[in-house]
């Protein structure tokens, strides 16, 4: 059965790159396009505005920022609101990664507030989940990640989560080079969206996409980006490269 859902691949470059390598980044990737997919940066805030310059005109690309808070304005130091993002451009943000929750102590209560704010200013939230390799050696994976989805999106409306993707990154995966075996990520894309379809019954499961994230290379895409229910991939290290991220793109 052919895929009905547009893939996707981001490019999250976590807290890399000096301002004129990623203007070069950018400009190499938008000039070597089009692509058959929706390409999304998520550079540094800082660098927001100039990538979004860069790719201005060029249609397929989007703006995606790493992260935001779920308060709207005010006493917050050091924080950044959906609404500032949303009014720069910003079209994404990646909710909930890995090194969020692990390093920031994130939990699934915030990440879920985080989302309500996303949504209510207009973002598409890339919600991320993922097992540790402790959780995935005890056979646990299936209840880590089904725990996180709900306790995230509790209390959105299947309405309000029409935009949704998710990416599911395995903890052990991420800039490891270890990367789930096709069979494993499909497994998991299905799981989540099995999970999807149980929280908000009706056609919100088949049209949410689902990125796969984890050691994702020119080398092993097209074997991900095959299985039936991975619509696209969530990149960290190869999207600082321009030709492994193109790589990547072709590979689809
Ligand atoms: P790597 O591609 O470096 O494993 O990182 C994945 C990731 O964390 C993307 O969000």
């Amino acid at each position: 059965m052919s895929k009905q859902r547009f893939p996707l691949i981001a490019a999250n470059w976590k807290m890399n790159l000096l301002r004129t390598e990623a203007e070069q980044l950018v400009a190499s990737i938008v000039n070597n396009g089009p692509y058959n997919a929706e390409v999304a940066f998520a550079p540094p805030f800082l660098y927001i505005p100039r990538v979004g310059e860069i790719i201005e005109s060029n249609s397929g690309f989007f703006l995606a920022a790493q992260n935001c808070s779920n308060h709207n304005f005010g006493a917050y130091t050091g924080e950044v609101a959906a609404a500032m993002l949303s009014d720069c451009k910003v079209s994404m943000v990646i909710l909930g990664h890995s090194e969020r929750r692990s390093i920031f102590n994130e939990s699934d209560e915030w990440i879920n507030k985080k989302l309500i704010a996303a949504i209510d200013h207009e973002l598409i939230p890339i919600l991320c989940c993922g097992e540790d390799l402790e959780q995935r050696n005890s056979n646990r994976h299936r209840e880590v990640v089904g725990q996180q989805l709900e306790r995230c999106l509790s209390g959105i409306s299947a309405d309000k989560l029409q935009k949704l993707v998710i990416a599911y990154e395995p903890v052990w995966a991420i800039g490891t080079g270890l990367t789930a075996r096709p069979e494993q990520a499909q497994e998991m894309h299905a799981f989540i969206r099995s999970k999807l379809e149980r929280f908000h019954p009706g056609p919100l499961a088949s049209g949410t996409r689902i990125l796969y994230g984890g050691s994702v290379k020119p080398q092993n895409a097209a074997e991900l980006l095959e299985c039936n229910d991975i619509d696209g991939a969530l990149v960290g290290g190869a999207s600082l490269n321009a030709d492994d991220f193109t790589g990547i793109l072709r590979a689809l």
